[in-house]
């Protein structure tokens, strides 16, 4: 019996909610476990058959992949960043790009005022101490003070709003964007400026040609040896060398990260530095969120199947 359903390429691991959901719909190849070598060939016969793409935001879709696909009609992204599929391209194409928008804000947020804490307080250092033992060879040395801090906010967008309205519980928070806010904090349209009178800055904005390497020895520098760097934004944003240097150099207190330049590829240079605290890319790992996010992804395709109005282009 012939497969009626339309066919729809994975390009990542997603979850097992999801991929029932997908499966339910279309025929899913799971196109991150083919080799070089099964892709072209799995192309060269089956191309023409796909409709869909379905993909992470830190995984986006190439352009190739996009042009050998003749029927492609939809890339939809299980995520809100499309810093990896070149939207032009797209739109000339006429494939739909569709996101997860409004759903995960509160998570990443929930995250990087943890990463915050976790990296004052080294609470996963702390952690370890007590599990390998060394608690009964004395205390470990005092950490840092996180109420009463000054937090700057790279892009006030949905989730820098929602990493504001946590931190304001703590602290004064300041912020930078393409433009001023009504909102309680004050705004500096430069981020040196924001840098200098911050004592955490928190990067929340898109990733793009004008954010790449946004944060590098200036802005470090403007942050000062007594600052802190958190990251939930992507790691395209931040010079990763200058932010190694600084940290071994003295010239920046600490940074937390959940995102990094080339991932799941950290720099031996952080994995071993004490003054960081690592997670791998899991702002919006729950699975609360990752539930909402695939519902969103498959209201977006069952639209596109559909030809109806799609919820989340
Ligand atoms: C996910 C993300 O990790 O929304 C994004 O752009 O980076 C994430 O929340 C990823 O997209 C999961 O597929």
């Amino acid at each position: 019996m012939s497969d009626s359903r339309p066919t729809a390429l994975q390009l990542c691991p997603l979850s097992a909610y999801l991929e029932a959901g997908l499966n339910e719909r279309f025929e899913t190849i799971r196109w991150y476990e083919l080799n070089g070598g099964e892709q072209s060939k799995w192309l060269g016969q089956r191309a023409s058959a796909v409709r869909a793409v379905v993909t992470g935001g830190h995984v986006g879709c190439a352009n190739d992949l996009m042009e050998s696909l003749p029927a492609l009609g939809i890339v939809a992204v299980n995520g809100i960043g499309v810093d990896k599929v070149d939207l032009d391209f797209a739109i000339s194409r006429g494939v739909r790009v569709t996101t997860t928008p409004g759903v995960l804000a509160d998570d990443v947020a929930d995250l990087a005022v943890g990463l915050v804490i976790c990296l004052l307080r080294q609470i996963p250092a702390a952690d370890t101490f007590v599990r390998v033992g060394s608690w009964n060879q004395g205390d470990r040395p005092l950490a840092r003070k996180v109420s009463g801090r000054r937090f700057g906010i790279v892009g006030l967008g949905l989730i820098g709003s929602a990493i504001a309205r946590r931190l304001a519980a703590f602290g004064s928070v300041a912020y930078t964007g393409p433009r001023r806010k009504k909102v309680p904090y004050a705004f500096h349209a430069d981020l040196n400026a924001l840098a200098r009178v911050s004592d955490v800055l928190v990067l929340t904005c898109p990733a793009n040609s004008s954010t790449r390497r946004l944060v590098g020895a200036a802005v470090i520098d403007a942050l000062g040896p007594e600052g802190y760097l958190i990251n939930v934004a992507r790691g395209s944003i931040v010079d990763e060398s200058e932010l190694i240097a600084a940290l071994n150099e003295g010239r920046l207190a600490g940074a937390a990260l959940d995102v990094f330049e080339e991932e799941p590829n950290v720099p031996e240079a952080l994995r071993a530095s004490p003054k960081v605290v690592l997670t791998p890319h899991i702002a919006s790992a729950t699975v609360e969120t990752r539930t909402r996010m695939a519902d969103l992804v498959l209201e977006n395709l069952d639209a596109f199947i559909a030809g109806a109005r799609l919820p989340s282009s």
